[in-house]
């Protein structure tokens, strides 16, 4: 699967991207990761990728030249669809998730300041999706939000030692619930863990297991 991203703080992806199961993804080569800045594309003579909203009004809007730009090109590069961040999109929930895993590719634009030129909305996204109902400073945790979320569901992803959380994960998804873990030591402060989980039975390991479900 290949992820680009648009945004005017390609930074923000740095760390993220370099850690734990979605840098051994990369290495795998199961998804790429490609982080475009906005800013390169604009062809103003500072650089600038925002303007003041016409009818007046608070705030900045993204203008729609850099915009152009850059989802065209990318779009030549990522047969997957355009997906816009933002409060106003389509919540995201896990069927959502498991849609997306099944593409060859998806390319994320991220807004900032009060948005984006409506002219982009209406000629050049596909689908705009909401992390949830809140709002946030742009458009960027979501588009890793749903980075992370996808590539784990892309096989191989989670490797062998994890892959069965896959299947646990979603069905605890499906029936939104879990039973309670614990790790060593057996005893923390005084708290300690239950005997059965000790006990080396199996059988009554599951059943303890299936009678903790929340
Ligand atoms: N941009 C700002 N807030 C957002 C949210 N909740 N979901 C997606 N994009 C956003």
């Amino acid at each position: 699967m290949r992820f680009d991203i648009l945004t005017i703080f390609p930074e923000i992806f740095d760390s993220y991207i370099k850690e734990s199961i979605i840098k051994r993804a990369q290495e795998k080569d199961l998804i790429e990761i490609h982080i475009h800045d906005i800013r390169s594309f604009s062809k103003d003579k500072h650089k600038k990728v925002d303007d003041i909203p016409f009818g007046g009004g608070a705030g900045m809007v993204m203008t729609a030249q850099p915009l152009h730009d850059a989802i065209t090109a990318i779009k030549k590069l990522n047969k997957g669809p355009v997906i816009y961040l933002t409060p106003q999109g389509k919540t995201l929930t896990q069927t959502k998730v498991e849609k997306f895993a099944k593409l060859p590719g998806m390319i994320f634009l991220c807004g900032r300041y009060e948005g984006i030129d409506q002219r982009i909305r209406d000629t050049l996204i596909d689908q705009e999706i909401s992390i949830g109902s809140y709002v946030l400073t742009g458009g960027e945790l979501p588009a890793l939000t749903i980075l992370d979320a996808v590539s784990r569901l892309i096989p191989g992803v989670l490797g062998k030692e994890n892959s069965h959380l896959e299947d646990s994960f979603s069905k605890a998804f499906n029936r939104k619930k879990e039973y309670p873990h614990y790790t060593r030591p057996a005893n923390f402060k005084g708290m300690e863990v239950p005997e059965v989980l000790r006990s080396g039975d199996h059988k009554k390991i599951d059943k303890w297991r299936k009678s903790k479900l929340k």
